[in-house]
Order: C-alpha cells, then sequence, then structure tokens
C-alpha cells in the first residue's frame, strides 16, 4: 500500500516563492501560428478584402481551446466585439441573464466598452440563448461566430457558462487583464458543438494540512471554472486541522482548527463562509463535494473531544505530515453519534449531490473495525439524503449502493477496486502518479512531494481515464479529480504553481474524447494557455515540454 509518509516531506515552503527556473522557452514561430486565422475560415469567405485579411490575422483559430471540443467547423468572418456589440438574451431566462452579467462582467475592464445586456431582440451582438439540440444536455453548448453576431446556444445554463468560457480563449489573453487593453476583440467565425465525456471533473484542496481562507479559495475555484471543471471537493478535516464549524461538536473547529503544518494558527470556514463558497462555485456551474476524513486521519477531532478517543485521553494537536497514526474509536457508540451530527450539519448545507468520507490510510483501524466503521458511516450519509464517496479503501469493505470510489493508487490494477466497478461502485480517477497536483513536476520543484514519482505535465495528461482501470469498461468511471494536498503549499501562488498547468490537462482528460486526446495537439493549444494565466497573475510552472509562446 502507498503511504505518503514513507517518503520524507518536504519542508515547510512558506516562505519559498515558486520559482519560475530558467525553463521559458521563446518560440516566435507558435506565437506566428497562434496569430494565423483558423486558414478554412479565411479561404471560406472568398471575398475578404486585404484589410479583412489583415484583420483576421490577429484572430485565435477556433480550434485553439482547452479542453479540445468535441467539433470544430472554421467558417466565415470574424466577429468583431466592439462599440456597437450588446449581449442579448433573448428568452428572458433568469439564468441566461445571469450568465450574460457574467461574460459583460468579465469583457467590460479590458474592453472598455459598454456591452450592455438587453432581453430585445435582435441578431447582431452576442447572443445566450437557451435551447437547441437535445444532444447538447446538461453542460454541451454550441458556438456560431459569424461577422454578424456570435450565438451561444445551451439547453441548460451550465452550457452557456462554458460556451462562455470557450469564448474567453478565443479572444486574445490580454482579455483577461483588469484594466483597458487596445484589443482588437475579434472572434474567429464558424461552429463549435461541444460536450463533455465525463460528468464528473473535479479538483481537490487540502484546506486540512494548510489553511486557505475564503478568498483563496474563491480563487482557485475562478481558474478551475474556466476549464470547465464542475466539482470543487474540500478536504475539510484531518490529523492537522478540522476546517468546518460544527454546532454540535464546537470544539472541533476552535481548538481541531486552531493550527496547520509547522504549527501556524490554521483556521476554520463558519458555516456562513461555507455557504459562500458553496454559493460562488454554483455561480460558476461548480458543485462542492465536502470531505470528512474517517476513521483515520482525525487527530483533530480526537484532540478536541477526549471521549471520541478509545482511552478517553486527547491527544495534542498535530503539525507534523506522518499519516496513519490516529483512528476514531470504532466499538463506541459515541462516535456514531459525532459521525451522525457532523454528516447531518455538513449535509444541511451542502446543496450538492455527494458527502466524501475519507477512509483513506485507516492504518491504526483493525480491517474488522474498519468495514464495521465504513458500514455505519455510510448509512449516515444515506440518512440525510447524499451520496456517499470514498477513497478507493471503501472497495475492501462494503460499499454501499450508487456509491462512489476515488481511485488514488498509481497502477488501476488493484483487484478490490475492478471488482467494485464489475459490481456498479462508480469510480472517480485521481492517478497519484499521474494527477496529484502537489506532485513534484522534477526533482528540482521546489514545492510538493515525490512518493508517487515526479509528474512533468506529459506524464498527467499523455492517458486515458476510459481505459485506465484494469478490465474496466469506460462506463464505470465517473471522471476524473486532480487533488492538491497541502503539506508544503499555504499560499495561492503554491497553489497555482502547482496546478498549472497540470490542472488544464486533467480539465481535458475530463471533458474531451477519447479521440482528442493527443499530446502534440494539446501542448500547442496549451503552450496559448500561458499568456492567459500571466494576463491573470498566475505564476505557472514553465515546463520544458511545452512550447510556451514568448510573453
Ligand atoms: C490519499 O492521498 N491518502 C488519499
Amino acid at each position: 500500500m502507498t503511504v505518503r509518509s514513507l517518503h520524507p516531506p518536504a519542508p515547510d515552503r512558506k516562505a519559498e516563492a515558486p520559482s519560475k527556473g530558467p525553463l521559458v522557452r521563446r518560440l516566435p514561430r507558435l506565437l506566428c501560428s497562434l496569430l494565423l486565422v483558423a486558414s478554412a475560415g479565411a479561404t471560406a469567405t472568398g471575398s475578404a478584402s486585404a484589410a479583412d485579411s489583415e484583420d483576421a490575422r490577429s484572430v485565435i483559430p477556433l480550434d485553439h481551446v482547452v479542453p479540445a471540443p468535441v467539433s470544430v467547423r472554421p467558417a466565415g468572418d470574424p466577429y468583431a466585439i466592439g462599440s456597437r456589440t450588446v449581449i442579448r438574451v433573448p428568452d428572458r431566462s433568469r439564468e441566461a441573464r445571469k450568465a450574460a452579467e457574467q461574460l459583460a462582467g468579465l469583457l467590460r475592464p479590458s474592453t472598455g466598452l459598454a456591452l450592455p445586456v438587453t432581453s430585445r431582440g435582435g441578431q447582431d451582438g452576442i447572443v445566450l440563448r437557451l435551447g437547441g439540440d437535445r444532444e447538447l444536455g446538461s453542460e454541451g453548448y454550441r458556438l456560431d461566430s459569424s461577422r454578424r453576431s456570435v450565438t451561444i446556444t445551451a439547453r441548460k445554463a451550465a452550457g452557456l457558462f462554458h460556451g462562455i468560457q470557450t469564448l474567453r480563449q478565443l479572444l486574445p489573453a490580454s482579455v483577461e487583464k483588469g484594466e483597458r487593453q487596445p484589443g482588437p476583440w475579434r472572434v474567429a467565425g464558424g461552429t463549435i458543438t461541444d460536450t463533455p465525456r465525463f460528468a464528473y471533473r473535479g479538483a481537490m484542496l487540502d484546506v486540512s494540512r494548510h489553511f486557505f481562507t475564503v478568498g483563496q479559495v474563491k480563487r482557485y475555484i475562478d481558474q478551475m471554472a474556466l476549464y470547465k471543471i464542475n466539482t470543487f471537493h474540500l478536504h475539510l478535516s484531518d490529523d492537522q486541522g478540522w476546517r468546518i464549524a460544527i454546532d454540535s461538536w464546537p470544539r472541533l473547529a476552535t481548538y481541531g482548527g486552531s493550527t496547520q503544518v509547522g504549527g501556524g494558527p490554521g483556521g476554520f470556514y463558519t458555516k456562513d463562509d461555507y455557504r459562500e463558497i458553496v454559493r460562488y462555485a454554483a455561480d460558476r456551474q461548480v458543485e462542492i463535494v465536502p470531505e470528512i476524513d474517517m476513521p483515520g486521519h482525525t487527530n483533530a477531532a480526537l484532540a478536541s473531544y477526549a471521549e471520541l478517543n478509545c482511552n478517553g485521553v486527547a491527544p495534542p494537536l498535530y503539525t507534523g505530515t506522518e499519516v496513519g497514526f490516529s483512528s476514531l474509536c470504532v466499538p463506541k457508540e459515541i462516535t456514531y453519534d459525532f459521525v451522525d451530527d457532523v454528516v447531518r450539519e455538513v449535509a444541511a448545507m451542502t446543496p450538492g449531490r455527494y458527502l466524501h468520507i475519507g477512509g483513506d490510510e485507516a492504518h491504526s483501524t483493525s480491517h474488522e473495525d474498519y468495514v464495521a466503521f465504513m458500514d455505519r458511516a455510510q448509512a449516515a450519509v444515506a440518512k440525510y439524503g447524499k451520496t456517499v464517496v470514498g477513497w478507493h479503501q471503501l472497495t475492501g469493505a462494503k460499499p454501499v449502493k450508487g456509491a462512489v470510489a476515488q481511485y488514488w493508487g498509481t497502477t488501476g490494477t488493484e483487484q478490490e477496486v475492478v471488482d467494485a466497478a464489475k459490481a456498479g461502485t462508480r469510480l472517480v480517477l485521481s492517478p497519484a502518479n499521474r494527477i496529484y497536483l502537489d506532485m513534484k513536476y522534477t526533482k528540482d520543484t521546489p514545492l510538493g512531494l515525490s512518493w508517487a514519482g515526479y509528474v512533468e505535465v506529459r506524464q498527467s495528461y499523455d492517458w486515458d481515464p476510459g481505459a485506465y482501470i484494469k478490465d474496466t469498461p469506460s462506463s464505470a468511471i465517473l471522471g476524473v479529480e486532480a487533488p492538491l494536498w497541502s503539506e508544503t503549499l499555504s499560499t495561492s501562488d503554491h497553489i497555482e504553481f502547482m496546478a498549472f498547468p497540470r490542472l488544464a490537462g486533467v480539465a481535458e482528460l475530463g471533458w474531451s474524447q477519447a479521440a482528442a486526446l493527443d499530446w502534440d495537439s494539446y501542448r500547442t493549444r496549451l503552450a496559448a494557455q500561458g499568456p492567459r494565466w500571466s494576463a491573470l497573475g498566475i505564476d505557472f510552472y514553465r515546463s520544458p515540454q511545452v512550447p510556451w509562446p514568448a510573453e
């Protein structure tokens, strides 16, 4: 079994700024290619004047999008966003108007344009329309761009939102800046039709090893939403800190949340903070999955309440990075009062479908106790109307019907996991040697751990989630999720340096069709994201595997 603590943890890097290193590749040729209009689009118009084709050169090709869309058909002239552009919401839907206001809020600062949102009819401008083909499903969209208009059509608000993220990527990176930029703001002509491969496309943040504020969490949500990630798993409790207020057991947060790795002050989310995170995420079509890790990884809870310990003695708070030493007391009935109360309160403030009960690295719990405990914890989750998610060790117990197991191994061959998938347990894939974002990129990466190896950008991207688990069809895979454990991470810069570029690749693995997963295509499209991240203030890892354009 993989044990994270077997590998020496990196020292606390709090004070250490992520290094960019001498890795920036300056490839002007790529920049030129990015500036060329999609050739099919240019030829399709036929009648473009010299001035038009001059203009067209500043258009990003329609297929330079991450994640790769299902279908891209370049055609016709670009649309130019300008002083007369309005954002139309023809069907007066509240959700479409909200999406339109979000788009306007995104475009106004950098373009300096008024971009009024209107429900008045008309075929010009940017049009957000609810409707379209059934095949678009709950998250798909169609984007049609021509000289007259850009129209995004979707059956649901999530599709409009995802279409807007595509539109963002079709505009110059400077659109992401907070102050006025020169433009021009052109969108290549043609049609994109797009739907996701997997329903669950996730990121996880460990707010227990180091606490992250609501503002830091929102910043990360914004970043994941740009790539159509729709699930944000918050690892809310662990040995080092309990991060969510529970009214019936108040010391969990006030005492159990009072420190972190390295001994800093820690912190916790009030219920209002948590609701604010949920609301903010929902506005960006992201569902929150709260995790209360049990029966191991519970030192913060055991330190807060002596009665949860089998010997009745509360251990001290813990600020190190070992794992596997703590366990709730399985034979004691009060343990299940605790589980019931916590699950009830967390479920009550979580509108999403899932509640994650951890279950990993319970090395201080006997197998028999583990199975008994997971039975009761799963029952509590069902009692409060949620679907169980557990780390894949849950498959060694008795996953309830409908449960989801999150796979974090490195081979995809564990028989228990394969058998559980055959029996109907759905899998979310987080292979640690692929998409654990806390793994160092190389031996020189100043942050992160390396127990699952070094995970460069290609290693992270170049695999197929549908074919990963032995003898298991793609239909058993609910999706992918990129965890980010925070033993060595304590700032937004740290998060971003480890997440980018790899998180964009996870988004593509989750969204794009298997046939579209191609490293050579991906690395070119990924390179174009670099200037966008710079414009957003994201200090990403400039992997030498990616031909980043000069900035
Ligand atoms: C894990 O990394 N212990 C899920």
